[in-house]
């Protein structure tokens, strides 16, 4: 399990502190599953439900793409995205395609419309051996499916009529256009369950496939999961989630509009971009939500550290730090001092990075920026697993809190129409 620690958040809190009768009230609505879009709370035991045959396939379908690929494009946007390409930088690395290893390199398509950034991968698959795994709910999004338009169309040039069997299709059971491709040219198909919505996917075929082809150990991801999810439903105060939810919720009713998630570690970019997600379409909505923003440290705070410190006081910040990295890099010893470092030789990285996070928090608290701390043990399959299940839960339950649906995306639609009237669609 993560560890919360309120500690810095603490004296913001008013009155009697988080209303934790009503996290208690969201929790069970969550679990008993009658809140708004209880349809969509698939997610909760999804874990144990993939262990078995979904994943001995998905297991199959990697070692497919291990052995005959060099590479793998996984197309697909927002839910159906972040949350492999969070894994393979937080497991892996951000640098996983520039790293020696044995596994092939991983690209992601179809997550925007530039076409520079598409022309740059096809450049770097060259004329390498590739699969794609195109990962689509609804079938229809227009990004992923334009690029998928382009792949297939080098594929089938590369390959001819053995390109089916390079194509892993990740959609709806039953409907979509993408659906309905797959099983009139047999390619091999993975499902996304209906009790699923997008952005709580990772942790189905949309985010295990392209994290086994990665070298991920997706057993282990599962069998984790399956387990923190319990740990993470149990109903008091000593669960992290409840601390969480609750916090945050209790500072947004003070004002506090804006959360910035910050990490030291890099590794942790793409999990932020997921936590985004999960929260800025889960919580906005009917007017009310709070603003889900993350920095990087130390970089951030020599851009925004200036804002964080003295700006107007509506932010919270989540500070997430990894207790062991795997990194012992220390400072060496240099003679004459020159660059007056000495006073650091010796030292590991980590322990320096871990005094200055202390310094930082402990000047935003002094700057009025109320701070939560989360803890994950490691940077590995469990360490990924555990704040999977935590966001998760606490998403859910804090959007319960504030009275919105946490599982639809209704305002998505808004710019998709235009764009559709623009381009002409029929
Ligand atoms: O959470 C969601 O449902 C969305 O973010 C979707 O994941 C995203 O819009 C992609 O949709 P689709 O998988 O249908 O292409």
């Amino acid at each position: 399990m993560v560890k919360v620690d309120l500690t810095g958040a603490r004296e913001f809190f008013c009155d009697e502190g988080p209303d934790y009768a009503r996290v208690s009230d969201a929790h069970r609505t969550l679990a008993e599953r009658t809140g708004e879009g209880s349809e969509f709370t698939g997610w909760m035991d999804l874990p144990s439900r993939t262990i078995g045959t979904e994943l001995k396939a998905i297991l199959s379908a990697a070692s497919k793409i291990k052995k005959n690929s060099e590479a793998l494009v996984v197309i697909g946007i927002g839910g159906s995205y972040l949350g492999a390409r969070a894994a393979i930088e937080f497991i892996k690395s951000p640098n996983y395609n520039l790293l020696p290893k044995e596994t092939p390199d991983i690209y992601f398509a179809g997550n925007g419309l530039s076409a520079s950034a598409m022309s740059e991968i096809i450049e770097l698959l060259g004329d390498r051996d590739f699969s794609i795994n195109v990962i689509s709910k609804s079938g229809g999004t227009l990004e992923p499916a334009v690029a998928f338009r382009v792949f297939k169309e080098i594929l089938e040039k590369k390959y001819g009529s053995a390109a089916k069997k390079r194509i892993y299709v990740t959609t709806d059971a039953e409907r979509g256009v993408l659906h309905d491709m797959a099983v009139s040219e047999g390619w091999e198909r993975f499902v996304i369950p209906d009790d699923v919505g997008g952005r709580y996917s990772v942790l189905s075929a949309v985010g295990l496939l392209p994290m086994a082809v990665a070298g991920i150990d997706i057993g282990r991801v599962l069998s984790c999961a399956a387990s923190e999810m319990d740990r993470y439903n149990l109903r008091s105060q000593e669960n992290p989630v409840w601390l969480y939810a609750g916090a945050r919720q209790h500072l947004y009713q003070k004002g506090r509009t804006i959360e910035i998630l910050s990490s030291y570690e890099p590794y942790f970019r793409y999990t932020a971009e997921w936590w985004k997600q999960l929260f800025g379409e889960s919580e906005g909505k009917n007017g009310v939500g709070i603003f889900p923003a993350y920095a990087e440290y130390s970089a951030d705070l020599h851009s925004m550290g200036q804002y964080i410190q003295d700006g107007p006081r509506r932010l919270m910040e989540t500070v997430v730090s990894i207790e062991k990295t795997g990194s012992l890099l220390k400072v060496p010893f240099e003679l004459g001092d020159r660059d007056g470092l000495n006073y650091l030789a010796g030292c590991e990285f980590e322990d320096i990075s871990r005094t200055v996070a202390r310094a930082v928090a402990q000047a935003h608290i002094k700057g009025e920026v109320p701070n939560i701390s989360i803890t994950v043990p490691e940077r590995n399959e469990d360490g990924f697993a555990s704040l999977v299940c935590f966001f998760e839960m606490s998403c859910a339950i804090s959007a319960y809190i504030s009275g919105v649906n946490p599982f639809n995306q209704p305002g998505v639609e808004a710019y998709k129409k235009n764009m559709f009237k623009l381009l002409k669609k029929e």
